[in-house]
Parts: structure tokens; C-alpha cells; sequence
């Protein structure tokens, strides 16, 4: 079955829910050119999910998709802080930051009943998931109110996994894409494969659509993924210098730059592997440090390094989220690149 078939959308295009740098303005564009919008919910209070959802649903009455992670939110460690923010101490010399006045704390929150309560409101026509699933209760709520449930598999494992759960549609999460890995059977990144290699298997292991994502930045990748099996595409990078999207004025500067053909899986900025442009902290502590505390808890501590630095026009220590192929990234609007991806 196709996307458009399972969705009554025209395209077969998902726009990649990206926490951060987008919210209700992209995925209105996107699903009223005929794809599917997505507002990811990593970031924002049951409040401002409640306002991003009505402006969303003021804006367009086609179908779309709310995105949360669902991790599981971990004991915080006095001992891994201090580790960490003793390997930031350098840094915080550097720009006079005062470590004993930065608070400590989450930063992006995993789906709850609250969020659940908001999302009753609204019930959108995908939620989507990115580690695995939330509790068997809080995945029947949303069940009930008749919304599809996807999730993203990042090995063919996790694709029969979700299967056996009952999800609606599975992401195929090629090691090319930008972001965070949604890995959650295991912490071993060797077992992280590219889209072309990991799309056509688990086609072959579950009866379910699947969504290729990752890498996919023009047409013809669009046509290989669907080629390979794919019900439809997820595409997050090709859309980050859409004008609809809060993408920063560093990461934009980035992404148009000859470095954003070097990235790399990176915990620093967060405590879980994602994949970022390569910049002076993943270069200097990483890309993969073993201090960084649990995920999501590595954000506090170097949330105030961001700041400055990013005041001054400085990308050194923000997370520049990108995929392998950032060739698709285009100043024009998302309807346009919509449109195009899937001619
Ligand atoms: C800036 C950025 C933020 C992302 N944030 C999320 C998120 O909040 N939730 C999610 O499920 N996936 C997130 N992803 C991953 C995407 O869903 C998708 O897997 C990826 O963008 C596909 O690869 P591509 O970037 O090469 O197109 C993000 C990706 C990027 C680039």
C-alpha cells in the first residue's frame, strides 16, 4: 500500500519532523502541497504544543503528523555531570561563563498523558514516534481516537519489533540521515546501515509500508527509494533552508558551506548519536565522548556555550544537525520543494 493510499495525501512525501529548528509553518506548507506535514514535540510544553496544533489546524484541513520521541527519561547522575561539565570547563573559561550558575536538567521531554491529552484535541491523522514506542496504555489512547501510528526502525530487528506492536507504517532509517538515530534495541552504532542497504530488507521482513529516510535529497533519490519498495519517503535535511523553517542564521551559514559535506555521529549535544555537521566541539571532545551524560541530559550543560557563541555568529558548539547529502538544501518554499521531490 502506498502512502497516498493509507493517508488520502496526494504525495508520497513526509516531511521529517525536526525538533528545534521548525514548527507549525513547514508542516502546514508541506501538507497543503499534498505531502505530509510533521510537527515534532521533543521541544515544546503540553502549552505550546496546544498552540502549535491549533495554528496547524487553522491553517489546513489536509491530514498531518505530530512527532514525539519516547524515551525513557533516565536517573540523573551528579558524578556524569561533574565529568561533563569538567570537560566543558575549558570552554567556559574561554567565554566567561560561570558553570556554577548553569541549571541542570532534560531539555526535550518523551510523549506522556499529558501530551496525550493535547493530541486527544486534535487527533491527527499520523503520530509518530522516534526511539522505539511510548507504554502499550499510552500507544491504545492514541489508537482510539483513530490516529496511524509510525515509527522509525533503524535495523531490520526493530522493523519486526514495531511490527509486532501493531504501528501502522515503519520509517527505515538509513545511517545517512541528519539528526538523532532512532536506534533503541541497542546502543552498538555498528549496527547502523545505510538506506539502500537497510530499506529493501526490511520491505522483506514486514507487511507494512515502509518510509525510506535518510540521504534522499532530490526526485531521483525519491524514485530509487520507491524503486527499492518504499510506500513513501521521509526527507528532513533537504528542508532546512526552507523559509518556513527556524533554522539559525550558523546552521543555515553551515549548510551552504563546503562542510556540510563532513558530518558525523555525534552524543555531545545531547547524550544519544545523531548526526551533525562536523564542528570545533565534536572535533575537540568527540564525536563520540563517554562522558556526556544520558540522554536527554548532555543539553543543559552546553546550552550556554551555544548562546554565546552563537551570538557572535559562532557555530562551535551547536548542534548542526544534517544528513550525509545536504545537496538538496534550497532557499524556496516548501511547497515548491514539495512539489519537487516527488515529480
Ligand atoms: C534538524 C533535524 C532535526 C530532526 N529532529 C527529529 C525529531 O524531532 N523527530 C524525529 O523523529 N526525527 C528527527 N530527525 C530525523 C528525521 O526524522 C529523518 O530521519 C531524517 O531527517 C532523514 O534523513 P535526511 O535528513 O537525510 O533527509 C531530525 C533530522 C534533522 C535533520
Amino acid at each position: 500500500m502506498t502512502l497516498q493510499q493509507l493517508l488520502g495525501i496526494e504525495l508520497p512525501i513526509v516531511q521529517a519532523p525536526m525538533a528545534g529548528v521548525q514548527g507549525n509553518a513547514l508542516a502546514v506548507a508541506v501538507s497543503n502541497a499534498g505531502g505530509l506535514g510533521s510537527l515534532p514535540c521533543a521541544m515544546l510544553s503540553p502549552d505550546a504544543m496546544r498552540k502549535e496544533l491549533a495554528a496547524i489546524s487553522a491553517k489546513t484541513s489536509k491530514p498531518f503528523n505530530v512527532n514525539f520521541f519516547c524515551h525513557t527519561p533516565p536517573t540523573p547522575s551528579a558524578e556524569r555531570e561533574a565529568a561533563w561539565r569538567a570537560a566543558l570547563a575549558p570552554y567556559y573559561q574561554e567565554y566567561e561563563i560561570d558553570a556554577a550558575n548553569i541549571p541542570a536538567g532534560p531539555g526535550r521531554a518523551p510523549f506522556s498523558s499529558d501530551a496525550a491529552d493535547v493530541l486527544e484535541e486534535f487527533k491527527p491523522a499520523v503520530v509518530s514516534f522516534h526511539f522505539g514506542l511510548p507504554s502499550a496504555e499510552l500507544l491504545a489512547r492514541v489508537r482510539a481516537w483513530g490516529s496511524k501510528i509510525f515509527s522509525s526502525a533503524t535495523t531490520v530487528e526493530e522493523a519486526r519489533w514495531l511490527a509486532a506492536r501493531g504501528v501502522d507504517a515503519i520509517i527505515a532509517q538509513g545511517v545517512e540521515a541528519g539528526g538523532h538515530r532512532g536506534i533503541f534495541l541497542s546502543n552498538d552504532l555498528t549496527t547502523q546501515v545505510g538506506t539502500i542497504a537497510l530499506l529493501p530488507q526490511i520491505v522483506r521482513a514486514v507487511k507494512l509500508p515502509v518510509i525510506a529516510a535518510g540521504g534522499i535529497a532530490d526526485a531521483r533519490g525519491v524514485a530509487a527509494a520507491m524503486a527499492l519498495g518504499a510506500a513513501g519517503v521521509q526527507i528532513g535535511t533537504a528542508y532546512l533552508l526552507c523559509p518556513e523553517t527556524d533554522t539559525s542564521a550558523v546552521h543555515r551559514a553551515a549548510l551552504k558551506s563546503e562542510s556540510a559535506r563532513h558530518t558525523a555521529l555525534t552524543n555531545l549535544f545531547t547524550g544519544r548519536p545523531a548526526r551533525g555537521i562536523v564542528n570545533r566541539i565534536m572535533k575537540e571532545l568527540g564525536p563520540i565522548s563517554t562522558v556526556v551524560p544520558a540522554f536527554p541530559l548532555a543539553t543543559a550543560a552546553i546550552a550556554p556555550l551555544r548562546a554565546k557563541a552563537e551570538s557572535r555568529g559562532c557555530g562551535d558548539f551547536t548542534s548542526l544537525w544534517s544528513g550525509q547529502n545536504a545537496s538538496g538544501c534550497r532557499e524556496i518554499p516548501a511547497a515548491q520543494l514539495t512539489r519537487e521531490l516527488a515529480q
